[in-house]
């Protein structure tokens, strides 16, 4: 009898073990660190909060850099999270059985807790005991040591005792075992874990580090305890952290026995659908479909906008690329809002913030098509000529300035124009291309900048007055609408302020209502305005609102009003907004796609 119930047991495990998927395992994840004493602490958005270093949050250890530095974490030492990533380096490279922009990270954190003893047992005995990995699939890397740390053998001897073999226990340097997010900030050695997928050795050096495909790295533990500065040098922190990393979509594909990402649940439903539509089926096309289709929905549920700067302009280029792929296998663009809407089914129960921005998701995926069908074809004509130019003249390369003026005048990203010239064997000028990108952007900035400047320079008290009822306004709009509604624009004069802000539809009556009750309120409570000056870090650091896309002098004005707003501008502003009078609001309309405009004037 026993044995029967010890068999129904294992037949149990196993078909769970068959059905886990990935957010079966993210669950597991969590509950194990929850019950080793860890926080659950949530995802931070894609989009960083008041970081602007960054486009994406790319690691889950971002959010949370502020804490490996030594400042107390609200939810104790120990954490515990899933992180949405973004890595759009290898955005050239999505196609392939692997590469994936979008991602998810899962974590546990020590902040000055536990370290490398206690870490690489918790990575152990949740591999092999929560996911039921045998011993032998698993082998590790640690630091081999160099000028500005000691080799790991502390680490190595950690792995042995919790039974990993010195045979599957390697060295290697920097390039491998070392993690740091960018050249600067906490850091240090980190030792991974690697997967081995039973594959044959690619010959008799097959180590993890050669990257054929038969050891997949899934977990990386980091120690950190340096600070890397900008001048190269590197310093104790004044704690150790643990910072580690599980790729989701990888160890999901693993314990399922799939070959690519593409192969799980995640991709599937997608990857069969495009088939099933498609005309000229191609599997590197539908992986460019899914893959960037999930990241884009990603963006914007985090408040991504499509645009031609920074972040936006990345979103651009996934939903770019996207459609011509679409393209590619002949799939009909009318079907774009099915996908759309089968990606909420897939996805909707890992991240509900798709499901609560449905509606605008649809709408700036769809708006962006339209508007890239638009020149689509001419762009693909004009391209066609050139490269029949330069196939005349014998030349390989398609020069910077063309790739350019198809990116000016037809929105061509360059990952488009490259993709199409190469299917034509011809190469692109890409690092000119990334030059002249920089420089464009760069003289458009200072051009916004002048026009700020002019808006400004009229300071008569009426303008003073619009400029507080602007911040007031700016930050009842957050409130109302929601935290993407940022400022995209503003403009000035002695009788009316102008306000641009992002948002994807009309903003309704109930909601301008609601707007211009918040403002009015504020000024009702006649509350005091305030300015310091610190570092543009230090006004981040505050939780203070600003245009994060710009660059800002090493120094900033705050202005702060009372407890309702804080934001980073150059005044000057009102004392007591008491003295703005009655706020109203009178015409709300569109700007440009996805950035609405209000017109407000304040009555004495
Ligand atoms: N920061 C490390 C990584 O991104 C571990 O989380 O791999």
């Amino acid at each position: 009898m026993r044995d029967l119930a010890a068999l129904d047991l294992l037949i149990r495990l196993r078909k769970d073990i068959e059905k886990m998927n990935a957010i079966d395992i993210r669950n597991k994840f969590l509950n194990y660190f929850k019950s080793k004493g860890h926080t659950i602490i949530p995802s931070a958005p894609l989009i960083p909060e008041n970081d602007p270093s960054v486009l994406f949050t790319t690691a889950g250890m971002h959010p949370l850099v502020p804490y490996l530095l030594g400042e107390k974490h609200p939810a104790g030492t120990r954490l515990a999270d899933y992180q949405k990533c973004l890595r759009t380096v290898d955005i050239d490279e999505v196609g392939d059985n692997r590469h994936l922009t979008f991602f998810e990270m899962l974590g546990n954190w020590s902040l000055g807790d536990y370290f490398k003893e206690q870490s690489i047992n918790y990575s152990i005995e949740f591999l092999t005991k929560e996911l039921n990995i045998p011993m032998e699939k698993l082998s590790v890397t640690c630091f081999a040591g160099d000028n500005d740390a000691p080799r790991d053998e502390e680490t190595a001897s950690i792995w042995q005792s919790v039974g990993m073999p010195k045979e599957r226990i390697y060295y290697f340097g920097k390039d491998d075992n070392w993690w740091i997010a960018g050249d600067e900030g906490p850091c240090g050695p980190d030792t991974e874990i690697f997967y081995d997928t039973g594959k044959e050795p690619c010959g008799p050096h097959c180590d993890p580090s050669c990257g054929c495909g038969k050891y997949v790295e899934i977990w990386n533990n980091v120690f950190m305890e340096y600070y890397k500065s900008k001048d190269g040098t590197y310093t104790k922190l004044k704690q150790q952290n643990v910072d580690t990393g599980l790729g989701l979509e990888r160890i999901n594909m693993l314990l399922q026995g799939k070959e690519t990402p593409f192969d799980t649940e995640i991709f599937k439903p997608m990857m069969d659908k495009l088939k099933e539509l498609s005309k000229n089926d191609n599997l590197q096309s539908r992986r460019i479909v899914a893959e960037h289709l999930r990241s884009s929905m990603m963006i914007i549920a985090d408040g991504g906008k499509p645009s031609n700067i920074d972040r936006g302009y990345i979103l651009r280029r996934l939903i770019r690329r996207m459609i011509r792929h679409l393209n590619k296998l002949e799939i009909d663009l009318n079907y774009l809002q099915d996908l759309i809407e089968l990606n909420f089914q897939i996805l909707g129960e890992m991240y509900p913030e798709l499901i609560q921005n449905k509606e605008n998701i649809i709408n700036t995926i769809i708006e962006e098509k339209n508007k890239f069908v638009k020149t689509l074809e001419n762009g693909q004509r004009e391209l066609q000529k050139e490269l029949n130019k330069l196939r005349e003249n014998n030349i390989d390369t398609l020069s910077a300035e063309t790739a350019f003026k198809l990116y000016e005048t037809y929105g061509f990203p360059p990952e488009v124009t490259n993709e199409i010239a190469k299917e034509s064997n011809f190469k692109v000028d890409l690092d000119g291309f990334d030059k002249l990108f920089k420089e464009h952007q760069e003289k458009s900035r200072l051009g916004s900048e002048q026009k700020f400047k002019g808006g400004l320079a009229d300071q008569t008290e009426e303008t003073i007055a619009y400029h507080t009822a602007t911040h007031l306004l700016h930050k009842a709009l957050q409130i109302v609408l929601g935290e993407h509604a940022t400022q995209k624009g503003s403009n000035i004069t002695q009788e009316r302020l102008r306000f641009d802000f992002a948002h994807p539809q009309k903003v309704t009556k109930e909601e301008l209502d609601e707007v211009e009750r918040i403002v009015n309120e504020q000024i009702k409570r006649d509350l005091k305005v305030t300015c310091e000056e610190m570092s543009y870090d230090e006004a981040v650091k505050s939780g203070a609102m600003g245009l994060f896309t710009n660059k800002y002098g090493d120094r900033v004005k705050v202005y702060t009003i009372g407890d309702f707003s804080k934001e980073i501008c150059g005044g000057p502003h009102v004392e007591h907004t008491g003295v703005l009078g009655t706020f109203k609001i009178k015409k709300e309309e569109a700007s440009s796609a996805g950035v609405r405009r209000i017109k407000a004037v304040l009555i004495k």
